[in-house]
């Protein structure tokens, strides 16, 4: 089991819990209920599921694709250790995860 952490934009702890090897981390957010939109589905077209990632967890995930950091290069609050949640997906080596969300989110389509 992975363990993650996801932290409020103001730091604060908004949900902890387990995940198994293969969930996708958009969908882990959306089960606990926390504010993560992803409009478009994990088509890498809206950047509404901009997470940031702990420094020292942030290369556990593997890098990121051109497409992806394409996205983040328009992404606002965006930072060093930014991730498309719906583009990680968890495996056992994560072990331990935190995240914190921006403190705001946009639909890079627009709409
Ligand atoms: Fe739209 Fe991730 S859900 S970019």
């Amino acid at each position: 089991m992975i363990r993650v952490r996801f932290l409020g934009a103001d730091g604060r702890v908004a949900a902890e819990t387990e995940a198994a090897p293969g969930t996708r981390l958009l969908a882990l957010a959306q089960q606990l209920g926390l504010p993560l939109e992803g409009t478009c589905e994990g088509a890498m077209a809206c950047s509404t599921c901009h997470v940031i990632v702990a420094p020292a967890d942030f290369p556990k995930l593997g890098p990121l694709s051109v497409h992806e950091e394409d996205m983040l290069d328009f992404t606002p609050h965006v930072t060093p250790t930014s991730r498309l949640s719906c583009q990680v997906v968890l495996d056992e080596a994560v072990g331990m995860l935190e995240v914190r969300l921006p403190p705001a989110h946009a639909d890079m389509r627009g709409i």
